[in-house]
């Protein structure tokens, strides 16, 4: 079995060995992401969006975030397992902050916790870790606060915009996060932000420059059908598959072919006086 992954293992893949993370939120795609050898599974506050039907991943509580938690740390092995701190539980002060990041790792089984926003962030960062928390930070779209943004669009497209990001890439490394999520940004500046870190960036919408790639499970597998982000690689089409089997389990029963003799349970008891005790 391949060892289980820390914050430092990850650290010193900088410039080495790319990283992969994919998004998990429940055991049993969690083992099998951790069996092949992703590097970091991260329960994303996408949770809410892909698995809790709401619109945007504000909605989403602590206590949904802990309960997605506990279901992926309780079955990986290997991999590092990183909880999104969800909208709220980290603005509003630096000690609620501190208590909520300290809950991912002792009521869920975290590995350490990931927050989005860049410099304003860098005091949360330094209690979090003082603490003990080991902290991703995300930069670039950050969809907590995709209003502010104009939207879920393109990031630092402009040298201002350009320049506040690299900044907030610095400060967030200087408070002490361990790796830095790159979201909808343009390749070059990217590019410039990971050269310009000394902590591992993990890419989703963000070229090949970052020192490593994430994307939600759900749209490689290709089963969110609602919406494809310009960046998402489908390696599989999934949903059609789901829709097929689905149908064809309709139609079996429906036609009394499932289930069959095969998936029937027998007994070495003769029931039949069941029958005339009925009678
Ligand atoms: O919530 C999430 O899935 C994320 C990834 C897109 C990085 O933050």
């Amino acid at each position: 079995m391949t060892e289980k992954r820390t914050v430092k293992d990850i650290l010193a893949r900088k410039g080495r060995e790319k990283l992969t993370m994919l998004t998990a939120y429940d055991a049993s795609m969690a083992r099998l992401l951790d069996e092949e050898g992703i590097d970091i599974l991260l329960v994303g506050d996408s949770l809410g969006m892909v698995v809790l039907g709401y619109d945007s991943t504000v909605p989403v509580t602590m206590d949904e975030m802990l309960h997605h938690c506990r279901a992926v740390s309780r079955v990986t092995r290997a991999a590092l397992v990183v909880g999104d701190m969800p909208f709220g539980s980290y603005q509003g002060s630096t000690d609620a902050a501190v208590s909520n990041g300290i809950r991912f790792l002792k009521e869920a089984g975290c590995d350490a916790v990931k927050l989005e926003g860049g410099a304003e962030m860098a005091d949360v960062v330094r209690a979090l870790t003082r603490a003990g928390v080991p902290v991703m930070g995300h930069v670039g779209l950050t969809p907590q606060t995709a209003g502010q943004l104009g939207g879920y669009k393109v990031q630092g497209r402009d040298l201002e915009s350009a320049r506040t990001m690299l900044a907030g890439a610095k400060a967030l490394t200087e408070a002490g996060i361990f790796a830095l999520v790159l979201e909808c940004v343009p390749g070059d500046l990217a590019a410039i932000v990971t050269g310009a870190v000394s902590v591992p960036t993990i890419g989703i919408g963000a070229g090949s420059g970052c020192d490593g790639q994430v994307l939600v499970i759900n749209d490689l597998l290709g089963l969110f059908e609602q919406f494809r982000p310009a960046f998402v690689k489908q390696y599989a089409r999934l949903a059609p598959e789901v829709r097929k089997a689905v149908t064809a389990f309709k139609a079996e029963v429906e036609q009394g072919v499932f289930p069959a003799g095969e998936h029937t349970f027998g007994a070495s008891v003769d029931f039949s006086s069941l029958l005339t005790d009925e009678q």
